[in-house]
């Protein structure tokens, strides 16, 4: 049994907590067909079959569990970079069968009694996390550290506390069914669902649960000020995302940091960015040496960490982890911190899940280098102003997308993304229930 499945076996035999106004682990409508499902309406869904593999399933359609519940029909779903780590079995808690899927968007179809704002039709995306509205962070806004949707033990004792629960994501965050699939249960559907206008086709709208709410809160929560320079650790949709957020946040200069061909994505895209090839590096050149020859021997003014702790660089770190020593590399935070200029920011956006070996300290002290957390990003902080800029043109989701797939085609395209083939990176998953194509999406790829 993998370390992610014994995990959530531990959990059940010490039980979960009583603070969490949604249930817990739903996370595929077939664990009780009448109960949680309508099993003579099945519907295609991806769901996780242990490390390194997904398939696309049939399973009943949900339906309305608690009152506040809204069934929504899929019209666009993608695969995020936080689906790999779910793939690749580096999350705890996961257990065969759990639909994944954070980032979607719907028509509503079914509403339960206590839902207010939305009814049968309306169009609409949803957070990634699921908050509950009205907790200590939910009145700030801080809905990813909501403290009433997610009661898992394991995550309290591990990490000093919970974030919310989120869709899909294992049941170390509530083990919700996730979005990538034909129909999909919203809990709190008034909270967690934000209407799409009609001039923001669904192309554009999804993202706005997930990757450009996190790319635009790994910049502002680190900290961009005008005339900054700022490394991007991570060129896939997130860190492409920041590279155009932190150019409008007044950054002077931007610079990427990768090791393959999305750094020519970011330069075609975003011409006034520039790349670091850290495979392509001379014998005795580090990350951090070529950054402060880039910037005047001082460095970056600012680092984004948009990759995630589980990507090794050396073979210390990889043996480490593989024998259970630390279950994050610490190799990209230290190059950030030894790279940024004294008394310069670090944030960290991609995902750690627990502790690192190797952590340079010293630097960190003696050089005043302030090191943030920029946590599972709160959407609810920002939809509203960032659904205001697609309108108005300030950003394009559209951008980053690779692909349009079908959900019937889920598995593969995980395949292809986590290998980085054909050109794969932000997909825009389409159902039987999707409009036709907006403008500028990429045209239709079956597998
Ligand atoms: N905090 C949040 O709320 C939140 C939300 C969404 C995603 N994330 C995380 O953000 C990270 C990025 O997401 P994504 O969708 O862009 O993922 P992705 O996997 O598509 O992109 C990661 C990129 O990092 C690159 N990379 C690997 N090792 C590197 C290294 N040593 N130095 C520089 N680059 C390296 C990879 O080649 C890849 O292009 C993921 O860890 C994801 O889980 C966090
Ligand atoms: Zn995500
Ligand atoms: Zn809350």
């Amino acid at each position: 049994m993998a370390v992610s499945q014994a995990a959530a076996l531990v959990e059940k035999l010490v039980g979960h907590d009583d603070n969490s106004i949604t249930q817990q682990d739903i996370s595929n409508p077939a664990q009780d067909r009448a109960k949680y499902g309508d099993p003579d309406h099945p519907m295609k869904a991806l769901v996780w079959q242990g490390k390194n593999k997904v398939e696309v399933v049939e399973t009943p359609r949900p339906k309305v569990v608690e009152p506040g519940d809204v069934i929504l029909n899929i019209t666009g779903s993608t695969v995020c970079g936080s689906d790999l780590h779910l793939l690749h079995g580096v999350i705890v808690e996961m257990e065969k069968g759990d639909i994944l899927g954070h980032e979607f968007c719907g028509v509503v179809d079914e509403v339960g009694p206590d839902v207010k704002t939305l009814k049968k039709g309306d169009r609409v995306v949803a957070s990634f996390q699921i908050a509950c509205g009205d907790c200590y962070y939910c009145k700030q806004s801080l809905s990813s550290q909501c403290e009433k949707t997610n009661s898992n033990t394991i995550a309290n004792a591990m990490l000093g506390a919970r974030t919310a629960g989120i869709f899909g994501y294992s049941h170390f965050t509530g083990g919700f069914a996730g979005g990538q699939a034909e129909a999909v249960r919203v809990p709190l559907g008034d909270v967690n669902l934000l209407k799409l206008p009609d001039d923001v086709p669904d192309e554009k709208g999804l993202y706005l649960s997930d990757v450009v709410c996190t790319s635009w809160n790994c910049c502002v929560d680190t900290g961009i000020n005008k005339g900054d320079v700022v490394a991007i650790w991570g060129a896939g949709p997130i860190g492409q995302m920041c590279v155009d957020f932190a150019f409008l946040l007044g950054a002077q200069r931007v610079i990427a940091i990768d090791n393959n061909w999305r750094l020519e994505w970011i330069k075609q895209k975003c011409p006034k960015a520039e790349t670091l090839d850290y495979s392509a590096l001379p014998r005795g050149e580090s990350v951090t040496s070529k950054l402060k020859e880039m910037t005047g021997g001082r460095g970056p003014d600012v680092a984004l960490e948009c990759v995630a702790g589980e990507y090794a660089k050396g073979w210390a770190h990889y043996f480490e982890m593989m024998l259970g020593m630390e279950t994050d590399t610490s190799e990209i935070v230290n190059e950030m911190i030894t790279s940024v200029r004294n008394y310069g920011r670090c944030g960290i956006t991609g995902v750690y899940v627990g502790f690192t070996n190797h952590f340079n300290i010293g630097s960190l002290m003696e050089r005043g280098i302030r090191l943030i957390g920029n946590g599972q990003a709160p959407v609810h902080k920002y939809w509203h102003e960032l659904l205001t800029m697609i309108q108005e043109g300030k950003i394009d989701p559209l951008k980053m997308v690779s692909h349009r797939v079908r959900v019937e085609d889920l598995d593969k395209v995980y395949y292809k993304f986590d290998k980085k083939e054909d050109g794969m990176q932000k997909v825009f998953v389409q159902t039987k229930y999707s409009a036709p194509p907006c403008e500028g999406s990429p045209p239709l790829t079956t597998y």
